[in-house]
């Protein structure tokens, strides 16, 4: 009856269809947690897992999870290509099949599923990209060693020196974008590999004039299984972030000189 549908499928506002990317490597023991917790806080999100052939088997359980659940689904990836190259095929998997909005997602429960009804009501309202963000006020961290929060505020302060862009978390991985500002921000040509990715999407999105919301999160660090970070991750990060300043100061230069505008824009 009618009645009770509306009761087990919340109302949700313009944006109907969801999809929650969830890239994993070595994962198994996690996932399962992970997708219940979707599952129970957003039951009209669908799920899709987009696992890099992990020697752990994840692969399997993910399978294991779509075959008892028809709104779970899986990728599986030839091999280990880095967070960003997950996420661009989840990307186009969701635009092929008509999604209106897509969440970027861990695996490893440090984006608690409870939290995103919240960043979803802030799309509903008007945001092309919102940004969970662990460096906005009320948001925070738990359980991270003092190295990664060094980490994490230092590449944002130098990300904002070198962008200027008004995001204080721009390299956060829990977030929901429209189906238009993927289309808008241009997927074609994105090049980062590991988690600069998510730079490099916040600045295009910002590049484009795209209202980015930032609500606040409480990033809880993982319990089972190990980070992914690694030397490499973080020298593309540096790199590309030091390449995309000076283009972008560079740029800045030239409207000074030619007297426009922009060069007002910090
Ligand atoms: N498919 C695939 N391929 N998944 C990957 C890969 C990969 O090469 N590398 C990492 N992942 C998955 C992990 O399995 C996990 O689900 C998620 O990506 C995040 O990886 P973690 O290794 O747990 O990241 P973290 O906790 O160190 O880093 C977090 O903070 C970063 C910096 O703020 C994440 O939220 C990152 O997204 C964020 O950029
Ligand atoms: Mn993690």
């Amino acid at each position: 009856m009618s009645e009770h549908a509306a009761t087990s499928t919340p109302e949700r506002g313009p944006v109907a269809r969801i999809l929650v990317c969830i890239p994993t490597y070595n994962e198994r023991e996690n996932l399962p947690g992970v997708v219940r917790r979707v599952r129970d806080s957003v039951p009209e999100a669908d799920v899709l897992v987009l696992d890099d052939n992990s020697p752990d088997g994840t692969g399997q359980v993910a399978d294991e999870l779509a075959e008892a659940d028809p709104q779970v689904h899986v990728v599986h990836r030839a091999g280990k290509e880095g967070l960003g190259r997950a996420y661009l095929a989840g990307f186009a998997w969701a635009l092929d099949r008509g999604y209106d909005a897509v969440v970027e997602m861990d695996a490893d429960g440090s984006h608690q599923p409870e939290q995103l009804p919240a960043l979803l009501a802030a799309l509903d309202q008007g945001a092309d990209l919102v940004i969970g963000s662990r460096w906005t006020r009320g948001g925070s961290v738990v359980n991270w060693p003092l190295h990664r929060k060094a980490l994490s505020v230092g590449g944002n302060l130098y990300i904002r020196v070198l962008l200027g862009m008004p995001v204080n978390d721009a390299t956060a991985g829990y977030r929901v974008y429209t189906a238009e500002a993927l289309r808008r921000i241009g997927l074609d040509n994105v090049a980062s590999q590991g988690y600069s990715f998510q730079t490099d999407l916040t600045r295009r999105a910002v590049e484009r004039g795209m209202t980015v919301v930032e609500v606040p999160i409480t990033f809880v660090e993982r319990e089972i299984g190990d980070s992914k970070m690694s030397g490499a991750i973080m020298r593309e990060s540096l790199q590309r972030i030091t390449v995309w300043g000076v283009e972008h100061r560079a740029e800045q230069l030239r409207a000074l000189v030619r007297r426009e505008p922009r060069w007002h824009q910090l």
